[in-house]
């Protein structure tokens, strides 16, 4: 394997009793991975980069293999990146998924993390893309999601989807349905009061070229740097479809949206260069790092914040000021809110940022006044994504709460888990583990999951 991301998927749980934390850790058992173990050699499958020596890679027979099990939709079912609940908030009704962008899932056990079988959405017209960034409905215990489908002749179009607790992961609510101008590689979305919103980017793997590429999808990317970037607001209430158009721009992550009025949006995104999405977490490429760090603020990796007028039909982007002089700062990426803020006007956002391959800090971001901006930064320590989880109660500070993350040590050569202040950003607790954890993104937090 080649790519960080292909690296089987497991799953990690932490559960906090008093002053212990158990933990443990578990493989998703996928029908790819359990006969990849048994025959000790990689069946056919779907993987994102080719592989390090070029004489693995997938022969004729194991390509028609690879077709015919893209027809099922079990050519991928390495769902690494995100977890999520669709279904009721109950440990044996919930349905918690392991996801990608792929428009399928991996039902697992929320408390002991057993896998319980491949979910697949209806099958015609046929499934291309799903999200890894479920959201929930402002309001509701709804789950937000969109797919990107293909008719008998060709057409792609792309399907917003709406879970009510009660459906089944095959027969969502449909809230709005749409031809979009092209088709791109979208990891997230963003939801307001009314409306939500998808930032189309001129960057796609053609299915075509993902067959040339052998099924190495991240082979196949391109990005034309001359496109526009499409915008598309869509009213949940009724499914209506607004299209606007900004300049070229790439990113992973919405961080939040909210409305300003009935006519004005923000949307934060957190901008990413389009030409390292290919290689950048190579092993070549993680393992060979810059010797030196240039310790400046990227302007590809920037935190941005993009206004759109529905009357004047614009969309403008804006940058944050680095009040505290510190590059890290307006570089954050993975970002987190305290969830009761979702479509809100917010102040709050976190996340790591990222130096080179080696420099890793975790941000808390000051939306509403300068200088508030807070930077937790420790040499030869490596920082996994952060998760919030809010104080329990009513009328509490949107600062008030614990941060989670998992580091690794680079001195002792340990992951450990720290819990932070969120307010002050300050280290409040930290456990070492028994087997080190590499680095992770996209945790959730389940409260419903036994012990
Ligand atoms: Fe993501």
């Amino acid at each position: 394997m080649n790519n960080w991301l292909d690296g089987f998927a497991k799953l990690h749980s932490f559960k906090f009793i008093g002053d212990k934390v158990l933990f443990s850790g578990r493989m998703l058992e996928s029908k790819n991975y359990l006969e990849s173990v048994e025959k000790k050699e990689l069946v056919p499958q779907l993987t994102l980069n080719a592989f390090l020596d070029k004489r693995n890679d997938w022969n004729f027979l194991e390509l028609l293999k690879i077709m015919t099990k893209m027809k099922e939709g079990t050519a991928f079912d390495n769902f690494n990146p995100m977890v999520w609940r669709f279904g009721a908030k109950d440990k044996e009704k919930g349905m918690y998924m392991a996801l990608t962008d792929s428009p399928s899932a991996m039902r697992f056990n929320i408390s002991d993390l057993s896998s319980m079988g491949l979910y697949l959405p209806k099958m015609i017209p046929f499934p291309v893309t799903g999200c890894a960034h479920p959201l929930r409905e402002p309001g509701t215990d709804n789950t937000l999601w969109f797919m990107t489908k293909v008719d008998v002749i060709g057409n792609k179009f792309v399907e917003i989807q709406r879970y009510r607790p009660s459906d089944s992961f095959s027969e969502p609510e449909v809230i709005s349905v749409f031809k979009p101008a092209k088709t791109s590689m979208v990891h997230s979305f963003s939801v307001t009061e009314d409306y939500i919103v998808l930032f189309m980017y001129p960057l796609d793997a053609d299915p075509l070229d993902i067959m040339a590429k052998k099924f190495h999808i991240m082979e196949a990317i391109s990005w034309k740097e001359k496109t526009d970037t499409d915008v598309y607001v869509i009213k949940r209430k009724d499914g209506s479809v607004r299209h606007l158009t900004t300049r070229p721009m790439y990113s992973l992550h919405h961080a939040n949206a909210y409305q300003i009025n009935k006519n004005e949006l923000v949307v934060d995104l957190c901008e990413k260069n389009p030409n390292a999405l290919k290689d950048y977490l190579t092993v070549g490429k993680i393992f060979n790092p810059p010797k030196t760090t240039d310790w400046k603020h990227v302007k590809s990796d920037e935190f941005s914040r993009w206004k759109i007028n529905l009357q004047n039909n614009t969309v403008t982007k804006s940058i944050f000021v680095d009040s505290v002089n510190n590059p890290f700062v307006n570089m954050l990426d993975f970002p987190v809110i305290n969830e009761k803020y979702r479509g809100k006007p917010y102040c709050y956002l976190y996340g790591n940022s990222l130096i080179d391959y080696t420099r890793t800090a975790i941000v808390k971001k000051d939306l509403c006044k300068d200088g508030g901006d807070k930077v937790w930064y420790k040499e030869n320590h490596y920082v996994s994504e952060v998760w919030f989880f809010p104080t329990p109660g009513e009328s509490l500070p949107e600062d008030d709460g614990v941060l989670f993350t998992i580091v690794f040590d680079g001195n002792l050569k340990r992951s450990y888990i720290m819990l932070m202040e969120a307010a002050t950003l300050e280290s409040i607790a930290v456990s070492y583990l028994p087997f080190n954890v590499p680095w992770s993104a996209h945790g959730y937090l389940f409260p419903e999951a036994q012990f």
